[in-house]
């Protein structure tokens, strides 16, 4: 089976509302949950100053079928996938999704980096650095 890891990065809508944003969350979560496992699908999603970030690995079909999914969703917009390389073996083999809010992580993590610069190699390092940091981590079962 031919494994890749995608990267892709959005900009989340509808940030006044917590109890709105907490829900959606939620419901992004079920959704990884329900489907990730069954397709194959490992990954980290972070939330950062109204970013989404998300690594999306597993058989190339099925990252690329849910990238396809995903960009149709409607809470959130202007996808940007930022790199898709093959892998020989899992980095999040363990999850079907974790999610990190990383506006609570430490402040020595520094600033989300200008996306519109940033190379794939510096956002793929900083999801590792969340990942490792203090941070509260929550698990979609895998
Ligand atoms: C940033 C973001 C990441 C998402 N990641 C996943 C994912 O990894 N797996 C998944 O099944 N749905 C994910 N979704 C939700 C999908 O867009 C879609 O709503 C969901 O797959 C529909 O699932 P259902 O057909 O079981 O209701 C994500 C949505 C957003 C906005």
């Amino acid at each position: 089976m031919l494994l890749v890891s995608a990267l892709y990065f959005s900009r989340m809508v509808d940030l006044d509302d917590p109890v709105e944003h907490r829900a959606r969350i939620d419901s992004i979560m079920e959704a990884c949950a329900r489907n990730n496992p069954r397709l194959g699908l490992t990954g980290a999603l972070i939330i950062e100053r109204g970013w989404f970030t998300q690594v999306l690995e597993g058989p190339r079909w099925a990252v690329t079928a849910m990238l396809a999914r995903i960009a149709k969703d409607p809470r959130h917009t202007a996808m940007v996938i930022a790199d898709m390389q093959e892998l020989t073996e899992r980095r999040y083999a363990d999850r079907s999704m974790s999610f990190i809010d990383a506006d609570t992580a430490p402040a020595e993590l520094g600033r989300l980096p200008d996306l519109d610069v940033a190379p794939a190699e510096t956002l793929r390092a900083r999801v590792d650095a969340i990942l490792a940091s203090p941070v509260r981590v929550r698990v979609a079962a895998a």
